[in-house]
């Protein structure tokens, strides 16, 4: 039986008829992360306990309670039912990542682009992952190719769960973790290829993504949140930095998915020549 389904019949005695009930929820390991319209948060918890006997793989039921925040780019979620204990074990293409998704982002509407990226390294490749967090990228590129990664995170509880994730999929000799701002811990001139898998105002960052490439260039693949029409500008802005580095630029866009009204969440694919 369908989610909204279930939760109608469950819930017909105590929830209006007239609201509009949730049709799913993003499941990561044993956390059922739910987001609810502002009407159905008097009988969160009721839904909570419901969802849990929809899926009995749940132990933990967790509802949004505000907007991700910060550079550390932290959810706000709340557990309304079940287990407190939210750190859990998300297996994605055989790639094993343990960590707390209320406290840190895992964005499954990104699954397609780390595993699309896994397929694109090349052999011997350097890959610089500038945004680590808990190994999003750094692992599928490493569990999937002979490469050397350098993951770099400034949140020090991403980074615990990051070194863990490296040991727990055996890839100390492929993948260096380093904790630290990337604008300041960036190595400088090792990389063929950086990923830059952050969304607010990443052209910022671009000069320290273009002084880890190797001298002759490489390719960034830059996110950013942008609404369709402001596409233009950022390509003649990123063109301006890499002219400014002295590197010349072939650039494509594409879309991953919807971010927010209006506004979608698309990858600059930047190749860039020394000049
Ligand atoms: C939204 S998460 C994205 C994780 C992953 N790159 C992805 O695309 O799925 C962004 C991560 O970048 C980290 N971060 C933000 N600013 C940073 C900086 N200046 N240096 C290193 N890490 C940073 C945050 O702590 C967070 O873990």
């Amino acid at each position: 039986m369908k989610y909204r389904e279930f939760l109608r019949a469950r819930l017909k005695d105590s929830i209006p008829q007239n609201l509009a009930l949730p049709s799913g929820f993003h499941v990561v390991g044993h956390v059922a992360l739910l987001h609810l319209n502002p009407e159905l948060m008097e009988y969160v918890t009721t839904i909570g306990k419901a969802t849990l006997d929809y899926d009995h793989r749940l132990k933990s039921v967790a509802v949004k309670t505000g907007p991700t925040k910060g550079i550390e780019r932290r959810p706000f979620y709340e557990v309304v039912a079940g287990s407190k204990d939210t750190v859990t074990l998300h297996v994605e293409n055989k790639v094993r990542f343990k960590f707390d998704p209320v406290r840190m982002t895992f964005s499954g509407g990104n699954k397609g682009e780390r595993i699309g990226m896994s397929r694109r390294i090349k052999l011997g490749e350097c890959v610089v992952d500038m945004f680590a967090c808990v190994g999003q990228f750094a692992l599928h590129i490493a569990k999937r190719n002979d490469v050397n990664v350098i993951a770099i995170e400034i949140n020090p509880e991403a980074y615990e769960f990051l070194v863990e994730n490296i040991e727990m999929n055996e890839l100390e000799d492929k993948v260096t973790a380093v904790l630290g701002n990337c604008r300041i811990v960036h190595p400088t001139h090792v990389a063929s290829r950086v990923i830059m898998g952050y969304l607010h105002d990443t052209e910022t960052f671009l000069p320290y993504a273009l002084e880890t490439l190797i001298k002759e260039g490489g390719i960034i693949h830059m996110h950013k949140a942008v609404s369709e029409k402001t596409i233009e500008e950022n390509i003649t802005c990123i063109t301006d930095i890499c002219r400014k580095h002295e590197f010349v630029p072939e650039i494509e866009v594409r879309k991953i998915k919807n971010y927010s009204p209006g506004i979608s969440h698309v990858v600059f694919d930047i190749s860039v020549e020394s000049v």
